[in-house]
């Protein structure tokens, strides 16, 4: 059976656990709230794109932590000002690559 793949893909880091608890850096930095900051606006924004939360991504001190996929770019200290920019660009066409971790 054919799943619906989206043209994107957000990871927003929220520290979880291996028994599913979201505990840690990101996570105590508000990362639950920007992933669902993130899901709202990209509806809004109608973008063919999805939301995922996901366990340490191992840079815990540039937290909030999102991935971008199929860019494969790492985003530091997200927030909902950042997202915004972020998604802006995206909407433009244009590279993002502020606040981006080289
Ligand atoms: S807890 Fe987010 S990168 Fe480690």
């Amino acid at each position: 059976m054919a799943i619906i793949k989206p043209e994107m893909h957000f990871f927003i880091c929220n520290s979880y656990r291996v028994a599913g608890e979201a505990k840690g850096a990101c996570n105590a930095k508000g990362a639950g709230d920007l992933l669902a900051y993130l899901e709202t606006e990209i509806l809004d924004r109608g973008l063919d794109a999805q939301v995922s939360g996901c366990g340490c991504l191992k840079v815990c001190e540039k937290g909030p932590v999102m991935v971008m996929y199929p860019a494969g770019k790492w985003f530091a200290e997200v927030d909902e000002e950042k997202l915004d920019a972020i998604l802006d660009a995206i909407e433009e066409g244009e590279e993002t690559t502020e606040h981006e971790i080289e």
